[in-house]
């Protein structure tokens, strides 16, 4: 047997006020429907309170089918129907008693044992009004109960379809009523003339004849042999008249309506208990234009009355109940409710339609026009099925879309990708609290060397001469919440008074960034994903003591780099201005590439980027508490090899060659705020 599924209470990342009592479901009708909405209901953290009309005392019915598609609603919630004498027809599907499986529902939505508030059931309680604005939900006696939601399980006669727009259908004849009964197997076998029929376990007979069938399969562990008998309503409509489908017929009735039929059959049929014969009129209805109205929806057969012959009624109806809970997540506040039922809606109308419309072609005569069918296929479409399932992907969907300014990034599958910028729901995250220490040299060297590392001929250095300004500068980031408090470093490469000449002609006042490494990936992926910036990874070692602090980088064990600061000394915190290396420009520049697949050569996309100093300054504010100067300080890069670096040798070898003609200023700069750079934008 398959261990029970779990029920996620993940919301998914999305911040939802914490309703810490939950909703107040109150069901109208304690049957399958409303009993399976209650169980997965309470296991959200809802209460419900469940109202039916009877006493529960004595359940009606037969055997129910139970296809995988129902099986697997209820193994998720622990019940094996096995367990209460379900036989398997063909594994895995199984046959039950409908009074054994209402009778589990029932244990489990009360169960103080279970997860979540245990429902309340108030029985003899007809349910007489509900209003689906305010939630109330008016009892015979006068008693008014409010709810956050108003479910409407009250079966094919529902009094609360009548409160939705386009409610006032009733359901109508089908033409055919049915016999439904029970016969011992035993007593099948123990006449020589009926054993045939009895042989085998789990075997589902129907015999044909024009205008009429019989439906023969076992229930109760093969010990009962359960029938429907269908046939034409008007050979039975007195007796179907009493009360639907507990009207009490006789015996003979039954042998009159099939007559025709083989002797053996007849002799089969004649063995059944005249008075535990019921027969009740096959009941189908239009399609309602909605199922749901403010805080009421409808489930089950007061939604969408079935007939029998696809055996779905009892599957569809605890279908609609998952998927009811589904989008009634956990902390769903009150207020949100109209619109995650019309949610529900959605994901429901169009299956339980279908299934609906395959039954009713499937009981039509056999030569009626479009009695042709391909079972086949509609058994594929109503078993082939999770409902929990289905509804959850389809309800994380509409989370997601409801936040478009959300990332994505690959892996798509498992929703928008949580990062500097957002959290898996799309929270904008809040850096105040992060801390930075950054150290940098700023030096001169030749302009010419680093014009060389401009990607387009849209840059250019703002000034003449041969001189130019550049900042080695790393950083180490912590207490990061999208790193779960953790941080990383980087260490990056900055070519200061540059300009980038748009396409319309404005310029761009700039610091290029032609390199930037890191020392995680994945800050790696999301800065070079969703921000068009240079990243590639080494690691970044620290040597920090009171007067000194060296850098070390290196690749798999090849140190390429050093950066060394040291005498020093502390300076007036006030005297930093908070760019990289103190240029007083606009703001950054990084250029964007994404190689296409499958043509080497070829971007799919290939751009300049801009991170604007002033924006960025605005969106997390940084506060400097410590600013030290070095006195001596140096940075020296060893290019090393290809088999040394055998995917960086190209970068490191042609930044070495980078000369340091004189260190303009050396310092170590630690404060708090770490912006999310999400003011990156492209230009051009
Ligand atoms: C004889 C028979 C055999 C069936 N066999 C199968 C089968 O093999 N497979 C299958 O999948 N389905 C079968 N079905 C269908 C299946 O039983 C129903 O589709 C399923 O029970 C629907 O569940 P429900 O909770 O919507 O309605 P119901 O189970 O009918 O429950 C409705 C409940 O609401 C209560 N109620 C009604 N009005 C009010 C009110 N005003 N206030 C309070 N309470 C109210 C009723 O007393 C009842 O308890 C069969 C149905 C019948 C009648
Ligand atoms: C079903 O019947 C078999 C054999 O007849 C028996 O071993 C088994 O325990 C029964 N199961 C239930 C659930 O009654
Ligand atoms: C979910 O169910 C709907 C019908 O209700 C169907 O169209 C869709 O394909 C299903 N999705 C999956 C993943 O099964
Ligand atoms: C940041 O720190 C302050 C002071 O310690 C605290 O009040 C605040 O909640 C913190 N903010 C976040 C987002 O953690
Ligand atoms: C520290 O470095 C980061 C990242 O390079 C930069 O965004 C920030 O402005 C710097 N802050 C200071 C005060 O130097
Ligand atoms: C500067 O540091 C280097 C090594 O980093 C050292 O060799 C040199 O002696 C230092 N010079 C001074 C003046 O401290």
């Amino acid at each position: 047997m398959s261990s029970e599924p779990p029920i996620s209470n993940s919301t998914n990342g999305v911040a939802v006020p914490a309703a810490k009592c939950g909703l107040h479901v109150v069901i109208a009708g304690a049957g399958i429907a409303g009993l399976t909405a209650a169980i997965y209901l309470r296991k959200q953290g809802h209460r419900c309170t469940l109202l039916e009309k009877s006493h529960l005392a004595k359940e009606t019915g037969a055997a129910v089918h139970l296809a995988p598609n129902s099986n697997g609603v209820l193994r998720r919630i622990g019940i094996y129907a096995e367990k209460q004498g379900a036989n398997p027809m063909e594994s895995p599907w199984l046959l039950t008693h409908r009074v054994h499986l209402h009778e589990e529902l029932k244990r489990r939505a009360m169960a103080p044992e279970d997860e979540g508030p245990p429902a309340v059931l108030r029985t003899s309680c007809p349910v007489v009004d509900v209003d689906p604005e305010s939630g109330i939900v008016t009892l015979e006696s006068g008693e008014m109960i409010t709810g956050d939601v108003i479910l409407g399980a009250d079966g094919a006669h529902s009094k609360s379809r009548a409160k939705l727009p386009g409610g006032n259908l009733q359901t109508k004849p089908s033409g055919k009523s049915a016999f439904r009964f029970l016969v011992p197997r035993r007593a099948a076998l123990d006449d020589p003339v009926t054993a045939k029929f009895a042989q085998r376990n789990g075997e589902l007979i129907i015999w044909f004849s024009t205008d009429r069938r019989v439906v023969m399969y076992p229930c109760s562990n093969n010990t009962q042999l359960n029938f429907v008998c269908v046939h034409p309503r008007e050979e039975t409509e007195a007796e179907s008249k009493q009360d639907n489908w507990n009207s009490g017929t006789n015996k003979a009735k039954l042998l009159e309506v099939y007559c025709d039929l083989d002797p053996a059959l007849r002799a089969l049929l004649d063995k059944v208990d005249s008075s535990s014969i019921r027969v009740w009129e096959l009941l189908d209805m239009d399609k309602l234009p909605t199922w749901v109205n403010g805080r009421l929806a409808l489930l089950g057969d007061a939604a969408h009355p079935f007939l029998p012959h696809q055996g779905q009624g009892a599957g569809c109806a605890m279908e609609d109940a998952v998927s009811l809970a589904v989008v009634l997540s956990r902390g769903t506040p009150a207020s949100d409710v109209p619109e995650r039922l019309r949610l529900y809606e959605s994901f429901r109308y169009e299956r339980a339609h279908k299934i609906q419309y395959f039954s009713r072609v499937s009981g039509r005569d056999v030569e009626e026009p479009g009695a042709a069918i391909d079972m086949t296929e509609y058994s594929q479409y109503n078993f082939g099925h999770d409902e929990w399932d289905n509804s959850t992907n389809l309800f994380r969907k509409w989370q997601w879309a409801r936040n478009p300014n959300v990332f994505w990034r690959m892996p798509i599958s498992f929703g928008p990708m949580p990062g500097p910028r957002q959290t898996h729901g799309g929270v904008v995250r809040d850096g105040l609290n992060s801390t930075f220490t950054n150290a940098s040299i700023k030096f001169k060297t030749s302009r010419t060397l680093l014009q060389n590392l401009f990607p387009t001929e849209s840059f250019s250095f703002k000034g003449p001469g041969t001189i130019a300004y550049a900042s080695f500068s790393q950083t180490t980031l912590n207490k990061m919440h999208w790193l779960g408090g953790g941080g990383y470093r980087h260490i990056g490469l900055y070519i200061h008074g540059v300009q980038y000449t748009k396409k319309n002609g404005e310029v761009v006042d700039g610091t290029f960034l032609p390199l930037l490494f890191e020392s995680l990936t994945d800050p790696i992926v999301s800065g070079r994903e969703e921000l068009g910036m240079p990243k590639l990874y080494c690691s970044v070692d620290i040597y920090q003591r009171s007067s000194c602090y060296k850098v070390q980088c290196g690749w798999e064990g090849s140190k390429f780099a050093t950066m060394s600061l040291e005498g020093l000394k502390p300076d007036d915190p006030a005297s930093d201005q908070g760019t990289i290396g103190g240029e007083s420009d606009d703001g950054i520049f990084a250029y964007r590439y994404i190689p296409c697949v499958g043509e080497r050569g070829k971007a799919d996309v290939e751009h300049t980027t801009f991170i604007e100093h002033a924006q960025e300054a605005k969106n997390t504010p940084q506060k400097v508490l410590s600013v030290q100067r070095a006195t001596n300080s140096s940075v020296k890069f060893d290019a090393l090899d290809w088999e040394a670096l055998p995917t960086l040798h190209h970068i490191i070898s042609r930044v070495a060659e980078i000369p340091i003609y004189e260190i303009v200023s050396a310092k170590v700069v630690s404060g708090l705020g770490v912006s999310d750079v999400s003011s990156a934008r492209r230009i051009d």
